[in-house]
């Protein structure tokens, strides 16, 4: 394949890539892009193998790996289940850091085959891509094996602290960036080129201990940005143009999802960098709150909730992270189906962080496809509560805890909330008393126009549905 003619064909697999990111930023358009997203990457494996002066070697190296990594990846992606999402982009993520760690020490060591000169004496413009590659590739790589950690519950998800850390942080951070000059102004030694990625190392360990669980899905997205910088970075050194906008488009658009979960969380995106949130609550992961016996609540049981629904003009479902675990997303619809041939209004409330990851509800409840119409967000649908005679709250907590609005030490403080509350009857089903991932009471539990339905998401409301065909 000509020069030009692999140029093209990066151009038209960059065009479909950003085609893929338009497609995804809607359920009804995401196959679609989805689908674009695979033709592009198809265009670009092919562009390379095909790539002027590729030796067999280079090819038969490139086949098996995507024959090794593929094969893993295609059985990891149909056993993961969905609330374990956010664990594995964030160990894919940390693949990526650690792939520019090596396209870095392969430019290093064999600079002749990227063109960027000869060992010992390479172009000083590609020693800085070089190194700046290195180093964010490196920070991302052992910061998302601790992001994989704590959202895998394999360390604890509590922030790790202590005195004068960021001062620790910061200190490091000067201390890269000279070693980068340094590398830089000497030519690039292969000593300083190790020591700058074991600082790196490092310094990605140190940035994410300090962050609670809670703060996490940020933190993913955070370091899924720098994964996309650090590959630009070493595009630019490479001269790979498919690199380079990949990994810009890598880098924008998650450093801009990262700021539209802070605006959901009502948090600065500083404030979530130098971490804490969550050690009040003790970073407990959703679901494994302690129990909180205490004060007395009404429940009910489905019958109950059935006959009022069944009454009931406008009903608002809200859904969470138990209705994912349940997998209650396709009985909720039978029950939203049910409602609706009995004349009521059926709408569905949607938090931006309910859930554990950007969009989670949304894929639950296309996968069970309902109505994207009948699907609002928060701004949205919150000055429709007043008027719900039922607000359905099922594996939802945080996203609904009032003590975001009114406890200035929660550390949920701030946070935008969905105005369940303001329904006539609001229905909480859960199993128990347990506390949402923050680890806050709610509350709302308490409250007189709240029913507690005790249970497992999809059992509850599968009783709901029988009880409304009787
Ligand atoms: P949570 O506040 O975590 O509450 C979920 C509730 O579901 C728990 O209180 C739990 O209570 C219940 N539950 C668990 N399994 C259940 C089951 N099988 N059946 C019925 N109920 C079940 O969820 P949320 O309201 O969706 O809020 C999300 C929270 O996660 C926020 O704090 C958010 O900041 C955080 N977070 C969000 C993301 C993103 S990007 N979406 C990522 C990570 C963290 P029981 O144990 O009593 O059943």
């Amino acid at each position: 394949m000509s020069h030009t003619l692999s140029t093209l064909a990066y151009l038209v697999a960059s065009i479909l890539f950003i085609l893929a990111l338009k497609g995804l930023s809607h359920p009804s358009t995401s196959r679609r892009g989805n689908l674009m997203g695979m033709v592009g990457m198809g265009i670009a494996i092919l562009a390379t193998l095909a790539v002027p002066g590729m030796r067999l070697g280079g090819i038969g190296l490139i086949l098996s790996g995507l024959l090794i990594g593929g094969t893993i990846g295609a059985v990891i992606a149909r056993r993961i289940q969905m609330t374990s999402l956010p664990q594995l982009v964030a160990a894919f993520h940390s693949l990526v850091g650690l792939a520019a760690v090596f396209v870095a020490a392969s430019a290093l060591y064999a600079p002749q085959s990227f063109g960027i000169g000869v060992p010992g004496d390479i172009h000083a413009q590609s020693l800085v891509e070089m190194s700046l590659g290195l180093a964010i590739g490196a920070i991302t790589f052992s910061g998302s094996v601790i992001a994989f950690a704590k959202l895998d519950g394999r360390m604890s998800g509590a922030p790790i602290l202590f005195k004068g850390q960021h001062m620790l942080n910061a200190a490091l951070g000067v201390l890269l960036l000279l070693l980068i000059a340094v590398f830089v102004a000497t030519g690039g030694p292969a000593w300083l080129f190790w020591l700058i990625a074991l600082l790196s190392f490092g310094l990605g360990f140190l940035l994410i201990i300090p962050i609670g669980g809670a703060d996490m899905p940020v933190v993913v997205s955070m370091l899924n940005s720098y994964s996309g910088w650090a590959a630009a970075g070493i595009g630019f050194t490479i001269g790979n143009l498919l690199l380079i906008v990949t990994g810009a488009l890598v880098g924008a658009s998650g450093a801009i999802l990262s700021y539209i979960m802070c605006k959901g969380m009502n948090r600065s995106i500083l404030n979530v960098l130098l971490g804490g949130f969550g050690a009040e609550a003790g970073g407990a992961p959703a679901g494994g709150g302690a129990a909180q016996p205490a004060r007395p609540v009404k429940s009910g049981s489905p019958e109950d909730a059935a006959y009022i629904m069944k009454n009931a003009g406008k009903v608002i479902i809200v859904p969470g992270y138990g209705m994912a675990v349940a997998q209650a997303q396709q009985v909720v619809r039978e029950m939203a189906d049910l409602l609706k041939k009995e004349g009521a209004t059926v709408e569905y409330a949607i938090h931006p962080v309910a859930g554990r990851m950007p969009g989670h509800m949304n894929v639950l409840l296309a996968e069970a496809n309902v109505p994207y119409d009948e699907v609002h967000e928060l701004e949205e649908i919150n000055p429709e509560f007043a008027e719900a005679d039922v607000a359905y709250v099922i594996g939802a907590n945080d996203v609904t805890n009032p003590a975001a609005k009114t406890d200035k030490a929660s550390p949920i403080y701030g946070m935008p909330i969905l105005d369940v509350d303001r329904a006539k009857t609001v229905f909480f089903v859960k199993r128990g008393m347990s506390s949402g991932y923050a680890g806050v009471e709610n509350e709302l539990f308490f409250r007189d126009n709240t029913m507690m339905l005790f249970g497992d998401a999809k059992k509850v409301t599968q009783q709901i549905v029988q009880a409304l065909q009787k």
